[in-house]
């Protein structure tokens, strides 16, 4: 019983921490690792707008380059702006003692980001940013509330406003929570092409953050095979073992 009970609260674990993280719903990533154009989409927007503050210290351009099925040359021809050679790894230019003077933070190392805070984290993050005139850069942000990152990619999704719900507590406190978002001045792109871009941008950083996955992935379908035939082969032996014995 005692261990029933331990189990079941294991089991509310998840639910818990989903619910101490101030109630904002992440949304679902709709990513596809096998989908290489998306992959390259992504690398594409990474280099664009997102080096010059970040890097990808652990990733290789031409380890890059042929997991997302690009040639070493499209790579130094398109996607690297910072005089690296083909086999560097993803560093920006910009000077870490710097950065935290500009942004009073140093903009993290994305290699791992993906993993430390999860694809739906990354996806929603790069959907709400909102105005906020209160903040030093104009915007705020709904899962990482007074982020030190300003909205870099506001000329392609625009600028978009809050839509408060208000909720009244036992002692008349009133709590608003952001329920949705209103374009209150287009992008460039539409609300669906800038999804599919930030889709596109994370299924990169999920790549990035684990690379062998495309490969594991492979491997395991050869794994599940090799059992498959092995028990065909096992099983006829049996049959041929015990053929006398029966
Ligand atoms: C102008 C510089 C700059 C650019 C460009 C930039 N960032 Fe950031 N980013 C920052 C800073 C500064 C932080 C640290 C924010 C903080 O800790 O308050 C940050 C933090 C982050 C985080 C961590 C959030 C967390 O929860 O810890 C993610 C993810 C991120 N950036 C993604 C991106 C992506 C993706 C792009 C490209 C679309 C990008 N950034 C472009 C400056 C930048």
């Amino acid at each position: 019983m005692k261990k029933m009970l331990i189990a079941l609260a294991l089991l509310a674990l998840p639910g818990l921490t989903m619910a101490s993280s101030g109630g904002s719903h992440l949304m679902t990533a709709p990513i596809d690792l096998h989908n290489k154009a998306s992959l390259q989409k992504g690398a594409q927007l990474f280099v664009n707008y997102c080096m010059g503050c970040h890097s990808l210290e652990h990733q290789r351009y031409n380890r890059m380059a042929r997991d997302i099925g690009l040639t070493d040359e499209q790579v130094k021809d398109n996607l690297i702006f910072t005089g690296a050679k083909v086999g560097d790894t993803m560093q920006n230019a910009m000077p870490k003692a710097d950065a935290k003077k500009w942004f009073g933070v140093t903009p993290p190392d994305l290699t791992l980001i993906a993993r430390s805070r999860g694809v739906n984290y990354l996806y929603t993050y790069l959907l709400t940013y909102y105005e906020d005139p209160s903040r030093p850069y104009g915007v705020n942000n709904a899962v990482f509330p007074n982020t030190g990152m300003p909205h870099v990619l506001w000329q392609l999704q625009g600028m978009q406003k809050p839509v408060y719900t208000v909720h009244k507590d036992a002692e008349g406190h009133e709590n608003k929570t952001i329920e949705g978002f209103e374009l209150v001045q287009p992008g460039s792109m539409s609300p669906p092409e800038y999804k599919e871009a930030i889709t596109d941008l994370v299924n990169f950083l999920a790549y990035v953050g684990e690379p062998i996955q495309l490969e594991r992935q492979q491997i395991g379908i050869w794994v599940v095979l090799f059992l498959v035939l092995a028990f065909v082969v096992f099983y006829l032996l049996k049959k041929e073992y015990w053929k006398d014995v029966h």
